[in-house]
């Protein structure tokens, strides 16, 4: 099942060659993303210096791993490509199409049933085309892959923005969409904007009740949401060094909340401690072979200024945990200071839920650190005020967890323990209780807390914390607790204290699994038949989309203006959704319906210029569509951001949107709707976003010109007559504009195929 050590191997083997050429290149000593990026670079030897943030680098990624969600889409396109295997590793991991509700047993059984034909399509699909497949129950996919896959100084991509957990193993591994992953799949490079370096110091020792989570709480709330956006986030430092691997994995894993390309850490020690304990001693003998390219030069690290474009410095002595939220996962406030903050916000402070695990928090370290909390509720006789949910990140660390009587102390607090599958942190959570207008409040380990996302319901606020922070707000029912300094009044009446969490960094009798859930590919599937039915509402064939012509875009109408946050969730939204990811026509149902009208401040409310009455969105585009005309989407800053999904491209492109115009992008969107052929502009005056009125007609006046840093020139017609023109940025390449051009990246593959 596992890793490839002759591929790693082979990574190593050329490590040396390619790091002392590229330091030779680039004039000075490296740092770790460096090294890892110029030995992984498509042409083989670093032959030229490439400028972080500005130039396109072909790369050559070693692994890819893919979630049943977004692996629908990815592997239908891949379908197209006409190839007879993947020619990269690959793996396909089913975790975000089981709900929760009543618990692992009985909610698998129904996944396994509703989404049968969306399993069998991605199993045999994988065993068609030599795919690793991961079956329902086996796991999420990043814990799996930091248990299996990952390997110090490797790249991997992955069809879901949390691949960079990878980086806690030293990788440098980047959420892409399922378009770029097929590229790689086809054996093709993949491009990637050379990033920009942020340096993260970690100076002193985490103790007490704070943890690693903390440490990516307090970098989230410095730098917000996009502060990460275009860059490598590498940390360093003595406090990184005591940190657990996955530790390391938790905070590189919310790395993606802060927009950033992705995160990771130098090898060391307990990424050795780690390989050695999941089973691959033979990795971890070859990391250590080549360990001085395994982290950046001493020099770098002396003199971080020097060669990081951002330092920030974090002194782990004095951190304090944190709860981060609600709705944006970079309001950070230390623990303490939640009360007031609350009180003037009117945030409810009773808490409904706790809940732990998830592909972020779910290491033997984290269960372990938060059990020693739960375990006290019971032996200090507190009766929790909340209620406990747990969802494992693997089989492997459930039985080990079961096996060590782990998951019994939180069943004592009557926990309910959740499938081993991504639930309530994709809105897979049928939740019996808040489900009317009234404002709740839920606190978890997880990493995102967009409105809706744990359970669909817009006015849960959910907060993210530590394993243990979380089951110590869970146990006093109140966001205002403060565990380091407040008390709680137990059964019998007396005030108590939860002493600080203890925790274990990895099994001592081992990790133990009776069955991981894996399944190997045939070695030769050519045989194997994929089957989709043609009236299957789950699962739809692609047809290739067409070019867009110059022509069209004169007289193209605004769809709507998006106002504010617009993520990926708000275009294409997940929840009940998740269903109809492999069907393009029915999940283009959602497309933007999340998203708030500027005009009017609704959601899925728009103007049909046509007939001057108002529509969801998804009817009103297709109403342009059937009446061939162009529709236009506007936007507010970082738009896309969160998940990789390709959906939220795919959607509006089915629907005709020719165009989506914002002030600014999240990369891995842009980067999707260049991929589907369409355009992805930004204002090159970010106040002319509020030129655009509901009634506007949109003329692309030298969209013939399209070419490279050239900006383009549009025309907005109002409904009086009167007219503005202002002027747009791209960030186009010219194999990009040939995607434009042939409608789709996919498109180009297929005509290379042929050729
Ligand atoms: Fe799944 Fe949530 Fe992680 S959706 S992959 S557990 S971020």
């Amino acid at each position: 099942m596992a890793f490839d050590i002759d591929m790693i191997k082979g990574v190593y083997a050329r490590m040396a060659e390619r790091v002392d050429k590229a330091r030779e290149i680039v004039g000075k000593p490296l740092t770790l993303s460096e090294k890892i990026l110029y030995s992984h670079l498509w042409d083989g030897n670093p032959n030229t210096e490439f400028k972080r943030g500005k130039d396109y680098v072909d790369f050559a990624p070693d692994r890819i791993a893919c979630q049943d969600a977004t692996a629908q889409m990815a592997l239908l396109q891949f379908m197209q490509a006409g190839k007879p295997k993947v020619a990269v590793p690959t793996t396909v991991h089913c975790d975000h199409l089981i709900q929760a509700k009543n618990g692992a047993t009985p909610d698998l059984k129904v996944a396994n049933s509703t989404s049968a034909e969306v399993f069998n399509f991605l199993e045999s699909v994988s065993n068609k085309y030599g795919i690793g497949f991961w079956k329902p129950g086996a796991g999420i996919i990043h814990q799996v892959v930091l248990e299996n896959y990952a390997f110090p100084g490797g790249m991997m991509i992955g069809t879901d923005s949390h691949t960079v957990n990878a980086g806690g193993l030293g990788m440098v591994a980047i959420g892409v969409g399922g378009a770029d992953a097929v590229d790689v799949m086809a054996g093709m490079a993949w491009e990637l904007k050379f990033p920009k370096l942020i340096g993260v110091k970690l100076t002193g020792n985490i103790s007490g009740w704070t943890s690693a989570k903390d440490v990516i709480l307090k970098v989230a709330g410095i730098l917000t949401v996009k502060g990460g956006t275009g860059a490598i986030v590498e940390y360093f430092g003595e406090g990184a060094k005591n940190l657990s691997c996955t530790g390391k994995g938790t905070i590189c894993n919310m790395g993606a909340e802060v927009g950033a390309t992705t995160s990771t850490f130098g090898y060391d020690e307990s990424m050795e401690r780690y390989l050695r304990a999941t089973d691959r001693n033979d990795v971890a003998d070859a990391a250590n072979q080549v360990k001085e390219h395994l982290t950046a030069d001493a020099e770098v690290y002396a003199n971080p200024e020097q060669y990081f474009d951002e330092v920030i410095e974090i002194n782990l002595d004095e951190l304090r945990p944190h709860l981060n939220g609600p709705f944006t996962p970079d309001l950070a406030t230390p623990v303490g200071q939640l009360g007031e903050k609350a009180k003037a916000n009117d945030w409810p402070l009773k808490v409904d839920w706790g809940l732990i695990g998830s592909c972020t928090n779910s290491s033997y370290e984290d269960l372990t650190r938060a059990a020693s909390i739960a375990k006290q509720a019971v032996d200090k006789k507190i009766k929790p005020k909340s209620d406990f949910g747990i969802n494992p990140g693997s089989e492997q660390i459930r039985f080990t967890a079961e096996r060590d009587g782990i998951l019994e102390i939180f069943e004592n607090l009557g926990a309910t323990i959740f499938t081993n599958a991504c639930g309530p942190c994709i809105g897979q959570w049928d939740r019996s209780d808040a489900k009317g207008d009234e404002k709740n409040t839920i606190v978890h380990s997880f990493n995102r807390n967009f409105s809706k996302r744990a359970d669909g319901n817009p006015n849960t606020h959910a907060f993210v914390g530590s394993p243990e922070m979380v089951a110590a707000i869970a146990i006093s029912g109140r966001l205002d607790f403060d565990p380091m300094n407040d008390t709680l009044i137990n059964e019998d009446g007396e005030e108590v204290k939860l002493d600080m969490p203890l925790g274990i960094e990895l099994p001592p009798q081992g990790f133990a699994v009776e069955d991981a859930g894996f399944l190997a590919p045939d070695e030769d599937g050519s045989g194997v038949e994929v089957k989709v039915a043609l009236d299957s509402e789950r699962l739809q064939l692609l047809e290739p989309f067409t070019p867009i012509k110059d022509e069209s875009l004169m007289g193209a109408k605004l769809l709507i203006k998006a106002f504010g946050k617009c993520t990926t969730d708000h275009i294409s939204m997940a929840g009940p959704w998740l269903r109809f990811r492999g069907h393009l026509d029915n999940i283009s149902n959602n497309c933007l319906i999340g998203a708030v009208n500027a005009f009017g401040k609704k959601t899925n409310f728009v103007k049909n210029q046509l007939t001057g009455e108002f529509a969801g969105v998804p009817d009103t585009a297709r109403a342009y569509k059937a009446a061939g005309i162009r529709s236009i989407v506007v936007g507010d800053h970082n738009y896309g951001e969160g998940s990789s999904r390709e959906h939220a491209a795919m959607e509006p492109r089915h629907l005709g949107v020719a165009a989506v115009i914002v002030k600014s992008f999240a990369r891995i969107h842009e980067t999707n709707l260049k991929k589907q052929g369409m355009l992805g502009l930004t204002f090159a005056n970010e106040a002319d976003y509020d030129l655009v009125q509901e009634d506007d007609t949109f003329n692309f006046i030298d969209i013939a010109d399209f070419a490279p840093e050239k900006q383009l020139t549009l025309e907005l017609v109002h409904a009086d007559g009167s007219k503005d023109v202002i002027k747009l940025n791209h960030t186009y390449n010219q194999p990009q504009i040939e995607w434009y051009r042939e409608g789709s990246a996919l498109n180009v593959i297929k005509k290379e195929n042929v050729a």
